[in-house]
């Protein structure tokens, strides 16, 4: 009932079932807060495939470096289910999670999606990128008699497909696989397809409704407004400090001095300040919490760098020192994580912070740490590469 209320509030394109893009906009934001997003956009959207008046997504999903997290997470969106997302709105080609036939029959389905509808299809990748001698150590097909490397593979499918996603943050820019010293050389998609412009659906995994999301937009609308590095807008657009129900602790200087504790983490390592995603309003598992509501820090998962730049998880940062309390300051302090410190956030600290409660609770439980790794910039910004790696071929 719930739900038929907020989808009567929104209209659709005339003697259409096909929502307008502003519509879905909102249902993104709306779902999120309300209810569950996929449950509200399915019902349309399978009618309209029934209608013929969209066709279903033809998807591939090639799984590289990578712990499966990400289609797990997938497979968690509960109202509807993944399958009957299946059955009413993608065509679901291959994903070797989830294939129904095995070996050759199930790579000749990929084969043929990549030779009978070039510039048709959306490649999907989930996992790192392992460039040590030459993709090597990540085969994922074998096909008469040759090793296929999740490299090669990705590189093939993805100079053809219509939309190449990179779902989680091993794929998006590294991640967990890529971290520091990274002995198998693994990157993001987006560095070994240069050709082409991949959509970055970060997340350590990726939220169910971020991936469907994206897709949806995909086949409805084209290809969603990025923000950056790559991401979404309609999910990444808004830092989790920006909509978190702690924020008014934070800006009062009122912090826990443990896990576990009510108040605002930043003190005990909360990367909400830098971290762009809409886990506030969407929260995870059909939107029964998040790491923020279960009292432990966010760690930053859905950003570039993570987790080598997010550490220590537990401790904040010495460079990231300066509780804003408004947009700018917190837009300015993620520059900072990156090594682009600018001169506002020293100004508006200097005018502001650095006094009173916020300089007791906040500065003194600063962590000193010798060894963090620092950036150094590249042209690309989501390129970026660790300064001292002594152990890693770069
Ligand atoms: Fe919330 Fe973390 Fe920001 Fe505190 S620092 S308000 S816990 S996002
Ligand atoms: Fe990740 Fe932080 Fe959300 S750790 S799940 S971006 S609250």
């Amino acid at each position: 009932m719930f739900y038929k209320d907020l989808l009567e509030t929104i209209s659709f394109q005339e003697e259409s079932i096909m929502l307008r893009r502003r519509d879905f906009l909102k249902l993104v934001v709306k779902g999120a807060i309300m209810g569950n997003f996929c449950q509200l956009i399915t019902p349309p959207l399978a009618e309209a495939v029934a209608a013929g008046e969209i066709k279903k997504l033809p998807v591939v999903m090639i799984e590289a470096g990578s712990c499966t997290g990400d289609s797990i997470s997938l497979d968690n969106i509960w109202t509807p289910t993944f399958s009957d997302i299946l059955s009413n709105i993608a065509d679901w080609r291959y994903d070797c999670s989830m294939n129904q036939v095995q070996g050759m029959d199930a790579y000749q389905i990929l084969q043929d999606t990549y030779a009978k509808i070039p510039n048709d299809y959306v490649l999907i990748v989930q996992g790192s990128m392992v460039r040590r001698d030459s993709g090597h150590y990540n085969h994922v097909a074998y096909d008469k008699g040759q090793l296929i490397t999740g490299l090669e593979l990705v590189r093939r499918i993805g100079l053809k497909a219509k939309y190449v996603v990179a779902i989680g943050s091993c794929a998006a820019f590294g991640g967990p696989v890529s971290g520091y010293p990274n002995p198998s050389l693994s990157t993001g998609v987006q560095n070994i397809l240069p050709e082409r412009r991949v959509i970055n659906v970060s997340g350590c995994p990726a939220h169910p409704d971020w991936i469907m999301g994206t897709l949806l937009h995909l086949a409805l609308y084209g290809e969603p407004e990025l923000e950056k590095f790559g991401r979404p807008k309609l999910f990444y657009g808004e830092t989790v400090h920006n909509r978190c129900p702690r924020r008014r602790d934070y800006d009062q200087g009122i912090f826990a001095t443990d896990i576990g504790q009510k108040e605002c983490l930043f003190r005990v390592g909360c990367k909400g300040p830098v971290t762009y995603a809409d886990c506030p309003i969407r929260r995870w598992n059909d939107r029964l919490n998040w790491p923020i509501g279960c009292n432990t820090p966010c760690i930053g998962c859905t950003e570039p760098g993570f987790p080598d730049l997010m550490e220590p998880f537990t401790s904040h940062l010495p460079d990231i020192p300066f509780p804003g309390g408004v947009k700018v300051a917190t837009d300015s302090i993620g520059l900072g994580v990156l090594g682009l410190t600018s001169a506002a956030i020293a100004g508006h600290a200097v005018s502001s912070l650095y006094k009173g409660r916020i300089q007791r609770n906040l500065l003194h439980s600063t962590v000193k740490r010798h060894h963090r790794p620092t950036l150094k910039k590249v042209k690309v910004s989501h390129q970026y590469k660790l300064k001292k790696s002594p152990n890693c071929e770069e």
